[in-house]
């Protein structure tokens, strides 16, 4: 381990969500979710991973800067890149038709400017709808219009025809999955109405696969499930089909021991310690993305239970073990806050409140994030001189 805190990415797991998976949703061609650096596990090594092991050859990111890293750094690689929220079509026209970069169209006034100017001539054409997420996305009575705007510029064809639920951690029977679905059927029937062709289409991120909701369409959008975790919140988890586990386990080490009294004040705030016991500092604090709020949460250590006491700083993080467990628990000991299992990562978030996604994305750079395939590490000699000039 590094001298601190570390990420450790088991990329065999990662090939063993995405073999799941495909048992899950065996005929739709998966368009993994990458942005915000794939979760905050590395967009890169991920990405190069799923080309490299997988069949998966489709991603997708938020923003331009997240495209141009992936191609800069896999220039040889090829593989589709779907940007989703900001587009800066003016800006960025010879950064889409140059690698083939494929927008995700939500506004008239962006599919306006997509279709009259010539750069965007050979780029794929990408439309997100609006059923209900009441966000991003073009509205069922734009269909008409949208069709116009098409035609005009002698388009024929979608390649790719998307929506997004608002509601997939809930039942897929609730209603507004039901109603979205229906929305979302009520689009296709119109454009293929008006004999537009849809070469792709696809509604379903984690928690609607994991229940089996719109694996009818051709794509499917994955991004929570194949790190590990269920989308689903937690009264509706047994009803998941999802069995993937955490691709990451995050591990830090006691910079020191001591043993400590009852009503001692601990850190910032001198919160009074709650017991005796013995007091391990971690080196861990919200400078690596370990928030405050994760006071009160349990820390489990060659079987002991700690708690976490006090108020979390920037670098280390105070845990109050029994008395006892001062034979075991010794400065320098490595201390795992979450592993593999998926119930310890569930555990974690469930004592502390949080979501996954924004439990992965805050941890910060200081947090080194170490993969177990060494020979996949991505910036290959070869690659070098050839990363593009952005
Ligand atoms: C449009 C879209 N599709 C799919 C996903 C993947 O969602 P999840 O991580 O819940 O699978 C996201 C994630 O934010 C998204 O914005």
């Amino acid at each position: 381990m590094n001298d601190r805190s570390e990420l450790q990415i088991d990329l065999n797991i990662l090939g063993e969500n995405i073999k799941k998976l495909g048992v899950l949703a065996p005929i739709n061609e998966v368009l993994f979710m990458v942005k915000a650096d794939a979760y905050g596990h590395g967009m890169v090594p991920l990405v190069s991973y799923c080309l490299n092991f997988s069949k998966i050859r489709e991603f997708g990111v938020a923003t331009c800067f997240e495209a141009r890293q992936l191609r800069s750094n896999l220039p040889l690689e090829n593989f589709e890149i779907y940007v989703f929220s900001d587009l800066n079509l003016e800006k960025n026209r010879n950064f889409y038709k140059e690698f083939n970069i494929i927008p995700v169209i939500y506004s008239l006034a962006d599919l306006n400017f997509f279709l009259f100017d010539s750069s965007y001539k050979n780029v794929p054409l990408c439309l997100k709808f609006n059923t209900g997420m009441n966000r991003l996305g073009f509205e069922e009575d734009d269909v008409e219009e949208v069709v116009s705007m098409m035609k005009t510029r002698g388009r024929s064809s979608v390649y790719h025809l998307m929506t997004h639920l608002s509601s997939a951690s809930l039942l897929g029977t609730n209603k507004r999955n039901t109603e979205q679905k229906n929305r979302f059927k009520n689009i296709k029937d119109k454009f293929e109405a008006f004999n537009i062709n849809l070469e792709r289409t696809s509604i379903s991120n984690s928690g609607a696969i994991e229940q089996g909701l719109g694996l009818e369409e051709t794509h499917i959008r994955p991004g929570l499930m194949l790190y590990g975790p269920t989308n689903l919140i937690k009264k509706y988890r047994t009803k998941s089909n999802w069995k993937g586990e955490t691709i990451s386990s995050l591990q830090t080490y006691i910079i020191k021991t001591s043993l400590i009294k009852k009503g001692t004040p601990i850190g910032y705030g001198a919160s009074p310690c709650p017991d005796d016991g013995l007091l391990a500092i971690l080196a861990l604090g919200y400078g690596d993305g370990f928030s405050t709020n994760f006071e009160g949460a349990h820390i489990f250590h060659k079987g002991h239970k700690g708690k976490i006491v006090g108020r979390v700083n920037m670098d280390m993080t105070h845990v109050l073990f029994s008395k006892e467990s001062a034979a075991e628990i010794k400065t320098g000991d490595k201390v795992k806050i979450w592993g593999h299992e998926q119930s310890e990562l569930q555990r974690f978030l469930d004592e502390t409140g949080s979501i996954p996604y924004e439990i992965f994305c805050q941890l910060t750079g200081r947090v080194p994030r170490n993969y177990n395939l060494k020979e996949l590490m991505v910036f290959k000699e070869e690659d070098h001189g050839k990363k593009l000039a952005y």
